[in-house]
């Protein structure tokens, strides 16, 4: 089968386009005829070796998290999908390859694709889905009335992010530029921040929760917007030491992560805020709750700009000039 391999980590290395071995299906696993692979910066991070550290993958290496395709073979022990079955995913770490036309799947990082969306629309959604699920939800307890400031409402997370705590009842801003201003209010944010033209600390007060995805001045403003309780759930950095425990990694990288956060942890306490940085992984009940929000017409994908599976590289460069509105994918088949 074709797949587009990561053979040398480096900022202007390319994606081959190679001849691979068609994946075996273990005993849990499901094989997946992808239609639709969504590009994600985390794809272009894992290119340019910048995750090394943390995920060190071997070369050659398959790349791509997200898609959405067809399942056309089961393993023995499979109980929740059969041949036919139309699905999505965000493949877990160390088993990624989504930029390919067949990849194996556990079924528990599987989830049924929203009966609405085309194969491309879902392709979108799984990692910015199940972040922004992590972030409000299991992490910051988001509840109806509370007052969330999503960075950069424009962007694959913050598109979905708007919808998602709008939906849970929670007052949002945002930041964007002018351009995209009129997106970000048609997806339902409240207060909308041109980040261009004015600075979010003056306007912002008093928040509950602040989903961080920007730099760290940006970080740093965003913890004085927090009223007192008030939660940063970080996915731009710094990593912390729970992301060490949470990725396996050695002693001295645990002690590595505790001193890069180590300033804005004790930033935070000073206000009596919390700080924690969160990496998302693979769920595939979570994402099957997305696919009933979908489904229920509560939240749409904001697709950007579909490529030629032949043109993963170009899909790739463009999310990485930082400047997507929403989401980017390729169309596989
Ligand atoms: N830790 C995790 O698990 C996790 C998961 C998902 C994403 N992430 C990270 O989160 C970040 C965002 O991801 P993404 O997929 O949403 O990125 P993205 O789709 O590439 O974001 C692009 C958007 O960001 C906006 N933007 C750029 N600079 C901005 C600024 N200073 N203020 C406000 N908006 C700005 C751009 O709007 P304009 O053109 O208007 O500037 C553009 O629409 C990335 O660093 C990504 O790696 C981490």
């Amino acid at each position: 089968m074709k797949a587009f391999q990561i053979k040398k980590y480096g900022k202007k290395e390319k994606l081959q386009l190679s001849e691979v071995a068609e994946p075996t299906v273990k005993e849990n696993e499901v094989l997946v005829e992808i239609h639709a692979a969504g590009i994600n910066l985390l794809d272009t991070k894992i290119k340019t070796g910048e995750f090394k550290i943390f995920l060190p993958y071997k070369t050659p290496l398959t790349n791509g998290h997200d898609m959405a395709g067809v399942v056309v073979k089961v393993g023995s022990g499979v109980s929740k999908f059969k041949v036919g079955d139309e699905v999505y995913t965000r493949v877990g770490d160390y088993r990624i390859g989504t930029f390919a036309e067949y990849i194996s799947v556990r079924e528990n990082d599987l989830a049924l694709k929203p009966k609405n969306l085309t194969m491309v629309e879902a392709a979108s959604i799984p990692l910015v889905g199940l972040t922004v699920w992590q972030a409000l939800v299991e992490r910051a307890n988001l509840k109806k009335g509370q007052k969330v400031f999503i960075q950069a409402g424009s962007g694959g997370v913050g598109t979905f992010a708007i919808q998602f705590a709008k939906n849970l009842g929670a007052t949002v801003a945002t930041t964007t530029s002018t351009v995209n201003i009129e997106m970000v209010k048609s997806l339902g944010a409240d207060v909308v921040i041109d980040y261009k033209k004015e600075n979010f600390e003056k306007v912002l007060t008093g928040y509950d929760v602040v989903l961080n995805s920007q730099d760290a001045k940006t970080l740093e403003k965003s913890l004085r917007i927090l009223k007192p309780g008030g939660k940063l759930i970080s996915i731009s950095g710094p990593p912390d030491t729970d992301f060490a425990v949470q990725m396996g990694s050695p002693w001295y990288l645990k002690l590595v992560m505790k001193l890069l956060s180590f300033g804005v942890k004790k930033r935070a306490k000073r206000l009596n805020v919390n700080y924690s940085f969160l990496f998302m992984k693979a769920e595939g009940d979570q994402l099957s709750e997305i696919t009933a929000l979908i489904d229920s017409g509560k939240i749409r994908p904001v697709i950007d700009k579909v490529f030629p599976f032949e043109q993963t590289n170009d899909a790739m460069a463009y999310v990485e000039t930082g400047r997507a509105k929403g989401k980017v994918v390729v169309r596989v088949k």
